[in-house]
């Protein structure tokens, strides 16, 4: 039998998948017919499809910084201390810091680029938070998150994930978003599940799902939360049901490619723990790569915002991985 072609997994490629092109012009035929083109039907069918991947309640955005800042707003942070990991996008800081919070940096472990929860417990000794937030760097779930999530729970400390790249990601059929008290989802324009722009707040508490819902859309209709305009068009929402759907088909894919096309030539990549399934929105390794996508991050977030926080990890980190290119090509 013939080897089979290696896919050109290094030309980027939105994990759109062609098979479902049909059914989402449908769907956008239905929100045109609806009359109806935002917070409608298909907004509550996209929430009710992450629900049902994510396990628990989810309010749709039109962005993560919607979704992180409801949660944030929720938490009370305004005044307090915000801790955050270095080692992630702008993205987390500047979420606190529009909330009104202080923030403090964390360093990250070397293995898995996550924050870690030895610099995590000092970092909440020394600062007393309010909210943490923790980032799934790369698209496997923290190692430390349920230590990091104890720690919280007996500290009283509001607990955000950031899930921004985790989409499809598992620890022992646990999802990214539940160890914490709310999760951030984003389905930006290179994510492994994208809707070009877009977001979702995932949470157990239905007075924070229902505080996220009136936030999303200036405190509607009771006015007693301060929200703005961080809604999601029913078209995107329409793109977020068949992504949803396609998801596990993608991440699958995106493993499989890399068991067998990217592992062989790459010994010195980061390793997973027994029972992680990680959704590849990165494939990082720790030796430099001739075909890279470069960095998760080039720069730790203490360094861009000028903290004096002594992060070794985190600067090491921005030293010493690389990306292989891996898209979702069918
Ligand atoms: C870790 C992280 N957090 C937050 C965001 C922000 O998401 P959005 O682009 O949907 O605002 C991103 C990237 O887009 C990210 O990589």
């Amino acid at each position: 039998m013939a080897e089979r072609v290696m896919p050109e997994l290094d030309r980027f490629a939105i994990g759109f998948d062609e098979r479902d092109r049909q059914r989402l012009h449908a769907l956008w035929d239905e929100a045109i017919a609806s009359q109806r083109w935002s917070e409608g039907t298909l907004t509550a069918r996209f929430e009710e499809a992450w629900s049902a991947w994510n396990g628990i309640g989810s309010v749709a955005f039109g962005g993560w910084t919607g979704a992180a800042l409801a949660a944030l707003e929720f938490a009370g942070v305004r005044g307090e201390t915000v801790l955050v990991p270095s080692n992630t996008f702008m993205a987390t800081p500047l979420a606190a810091v529009h909330a009104g919070a202080r923030v403090e940096f964390v360093d990250c472990n070397r293995e898995d680029l996550c924050m870690s929860f030895a610099s995590l417990e000092a970092a909440v000794a020394e600062h007393r938070p309010r909210a943490v937030i923790l980032v799934h760097i790369g698209g496997h779930i923290a190692f430390d998150a349920e230590r990091i999530a104890e720690l919280c729970r007996a500290e009283g400390i509001f607990l955000l994930e950031d899930c921004a790249h985790a989409h499809g990601a598992s620890w022992n059929g646990r999802r990214p978003g539940t160890y914490g008290d709310a999760g951030a989802w984003s389905f930006y324009a290179t994510k492994t599940v994208s809707t070009g722009e877009g977001g979702m707040l995932v949470a157990r508490d239905p007075e924070l799902l229902a505080f996220a819902r009136a936030f999303r859309n200036y405190g509607k209709p009771e006015h007693e939360v301060a929200g703005l305009n961080f809604r999601l068009s029913e078209f995107t929402a329409a793109l977020g049901v068949v992504q949803t759907e396609r998801m596990e088909e993608i991440v699958a894919w995106k493993n499989a490619a890399a068991r067998r096309h990217l592992d062989p030539a790459h010994p010195g990549r980061l390793e997973l723990p027994e029972g992680m399934v990680s959704g590849l929105y990165k494939y990082i390794v720790f030796d430099p790569v001739e075909r890279s996508t470069g960095k998760v991050y080039d720069v730790p977030c203490h360094r861009i915002m000028g903290s004096h926080a002594v992060l070794p990890n985190a600067d090491w980190v921005a030293e010493n991985h690389w990306c292989v290119p891996l898209y979702y090509r069918p």
